[in-house]
């Protein structure tokens, strides 16, 4: 398999599955490029891990998994990085037999949704069957553990990156400022900041368990204080490194920055963002652009969507193919499942906008650090 690793100078690679042999079974992620002498913790990790990790709601899966990391290298004896990979585990606790029975019993089943077809295609009998090896949502624990090593370093440069739910359903939060979306993003099960459509959204996502199946929605991630210029005008913009990052999350079905597809219905003067003076600083009086111009950051806040499919487990009858036999047959429905993924799938985006702008911080000041380029202008 090829690809685990992302980024090309702040580089996070991860490996692990849901299920594996044996105790010692679990995910890790390898962070190269780290600073020396930053006094990261575990529990910077931990706060970061606790908001992906299942079974706190009844909105996710009831898989009751701990989630607990330990951060096994890169530290050095005062428990300051040492400029070393930093090496972080997470164990997996909650991988009782009568489940990996189940997994085994339609082994051989395509599951609407999930990727065995593609599995089988290319890794035959070889392929991980249990838990979806490495297409299960756990692979991103390794993620969100690397993307609080970058969020680390951001809140030292004063960059803050915030992921919250948008929509569910159709129901879609009210428009907010920054400051009041960090007031109210965590005071509910969806991570949705308007409280109001919040609960008409929890409401809608329950009556849609109890028919036994699953909601998709929309999750909205923003960064507040990055400057002017970063990332590169061609096949390395800023827009496209973050969206690499978010089109490999599972169940990621579309991308939008700014006014997104809206672009399509609008005329030229309502969608540019006309610029301003504040005081020395140029501003934009609108942000369709999403914060970005010709792949670089244009100072204002980065925002960007991403629609997230319905939990492809079901707990209704689904048509399937039993690609051993090729013969169509029908998947019984599954007991263990999330209603929906958004109140967790925040944290993986979080994580990625995070590590792709550190990876691009790291290259705009590897560029700068041998151009003799006389721009009173530059602020990165
Ligand atoms: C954080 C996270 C948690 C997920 N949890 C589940 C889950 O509990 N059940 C499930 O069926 N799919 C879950 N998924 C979605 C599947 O991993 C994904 O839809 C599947 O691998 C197929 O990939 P694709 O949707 O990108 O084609 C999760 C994804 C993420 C990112």
């Amino acid at each position: 398999m090829l690809g685990n690793t992302f980024g090309r100078v702040f580089r996070v690679t991860t490996c692990g599955e849901s299920y594996g042999i044996g105790k010692g079974s679990g995910l890790s992620v390898i962070v190269d490029g780290v600073p020396p002498g930053l006094n990261i913790t575990k529990e910077d990790i931990q706060k970061e891990l606790d908001k992906r990790r299942p079974g706190q709601t009844p909105l996710d899966s009831p898989r009751k998994e701990t989630d607990q990391c330990d951060i096994f290298s890169g530290l050095g004896q005062e428990g300051l990085t040492t400029g070393a990979p930093l090496g972080i585990i997470v164990y997996n606790v909650d991988t009782q037999q009568i489940h990996i029975d189940q997994y085994a019993s339609y082994k051989d089943l395509i599951r609407p949704g999930h990727a065995e077809y593609t599995f089988f295609t290319k890794y035959g009998k070889y392929a991980d069957w249990c838990g979806a090896g490495r297409a299960s949502g756990r692979e991103t624990v390794g993620r969100v553990a690397g993307g609080a090593v970058a969020k680390f370093i951001l809140e030292k440069e004063g960059i803050e990156v915030i992921g919250y739910t948008k929509e569910v359903m159709g129901i879609r939060s009210k428009e907010m400022t920054f400051d009041e979306v960090k007031e109210n993003y965590r005071k509910n099960d969806l991570n949705c900041p308007d409280l109001v459509a919040a609960k008409k959204m929890i409401d809608r996502i329950l009556e849609i368990k109890d028919e036994g199946e699953t909601a998709g929605g929309i999750v909205e991630i923003r960064v507040r204080g990055l400057p002017a210029g970063l990332g590169e005008p061609v096949f390395d913009k800023l827009n496209a490194t973050i969206a690499h990052g978010l089109a490999s999350i599972g169940a990621v079905k579309g991308i939008e920055f700014g006014a997104g597809f809206k672009v399509a219905n609008m005329k030229g003067s309502d969608c540019n963002d006309h610029p301003y003076l504040d005081g020395d600083r140029v501003r934009f009086r609108t942000n369709n652009a999403g914060g970005f111009l010709g792949g670089m950051s244009n100072g204002e806040e980065i925002v960007v969507r991403i629609a997230v499919k319905p939990t492809p487990t079901l707990s209704v009858d689904q048509p399937s193919v039993d690609m051993y036999k090729m013969e169509e047959t029908i998947l019984s429905p599954i007991t263990r499942r999330d209603p929906t993924i958004c109140g967790r799938i925040y944290a993986v985006g979080e994580a990625m906008v995070a590590i792709a702008i550190v990876d691009s911080l790291m290259m705009a000041h590897g560029y700068a650090s041998v151009c003799k380029i006389d721009n009173p202008w530059r602020q990165i």
